[in-house]
């Protein structure tokens, strides 16, 4: 077996007496699409916020590329290629759809040459394969919401991932749109880039991953091809509510 791209060890997230994530480990591999399932509030946007670095974990290791990045901060790891778009997009609102994207690109790609003609020129490019070139010059307020969620995926593909983290990407679009979605992330894990989708619409994740994980209450209660985690009594269970 090659390294994992991403290793994680034991990790377990509390708040306060609260457990959220409970001793969770799995590997993802090299360009994999990893979907990520479970009903609400079972641990997987806190999960993702252990990986990315928004969150401390209470115990437990994370390394990527096999460097321990247990205790790096978010820019450092984004800078080793882990990216994650939120759930809530958060674009800055006073830019232009273009300048959003020009921070992570200075920042992060071009690693802090400003005004870069290449970043621009790149940038561009990013919102070109979205369908949003002709948006460039407005506010991320005159967006609709699909088109936030692609701004979104365009910051965080703007950083040159490896690993990219889409938490709920398809939240409260048209089946059409989901579909466009699921095309751009697909032509994105062509670029031999990893993809971890959070997802609630079974349909999507379903043809988009190779494995899936489930969580529930925190743990990690299954993994395994599509159809064998949808099969497994426990994520029934879960996804039933008894
Ligand atoms: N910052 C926080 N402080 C306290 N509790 C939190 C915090 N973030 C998440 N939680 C709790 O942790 C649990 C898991 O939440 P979350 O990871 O957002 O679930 P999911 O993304 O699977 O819906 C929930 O019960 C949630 O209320
Ligand atoms: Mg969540």
């Amino acid at each position: 077996m090659s390294t994992p791209l991403l290793h994680i060890s034991e990790l377990t997230k509390r708040f306060g007496g609260y457990t959220a994530v409970s001793n969770i480990s799995l590997d993802i591999q090299r360009g994999e699409r990893i979907g990520l399932i479970g009903p609400n509030g079972s641990g997987k946007t806190t999960l993702m916020n252990c990986v990315s670095g928004t969150l401390p974990p209470t115990a437990g290791a994370i390394a990527f590329e096999s460097r321990d990045i247990t205790h790096r901060p978010p820019h450092k790891r984004a800078r080793l290629g882990l990216s994650r778009t939120f759930q809530i997009p958060r674009p800055f609102h006073s830019m232009t759809v273009l300048d959003n994207l020009m921070i992570p690109l200075e920042y992060v790609a071009h690693r802090g040459v400003f005004n870069d003609q290449h970043a621009v020129a790149e940038a561009m490019a990013l919102l070109d394969e979205m369908g949003l070139a002709d948006r460039a010059h407005e506010r991320p307020a005159t967006l609709s919401q699909v088109d936030l969620r692609k701004l979104e995926l365009a910051r965080a593909l703007a950083a040159h991932p490896k690993l990219l983290i889409c938490d709920e990407s398809m939240a409260g679009l048209s089946a059409v749109e989901v579909d466009e979605m699921l095309n751009i992330l697909m032509r994105i894990n062509g670029q031999n880039i990893a993809i971890i989708m959070i997802e609630h619409i079974m349909q999507a994740v379903m043809q988009f991953s190779q494995r899936l994980f489930c969580l529930d209450a925190g743990e990690l209660v299954c993994e395994g091809s599509p159809q064998e985690v949808v099969a497994n009594p426990h994520v029934q269970r879960a996804y039933l509510g008894t």
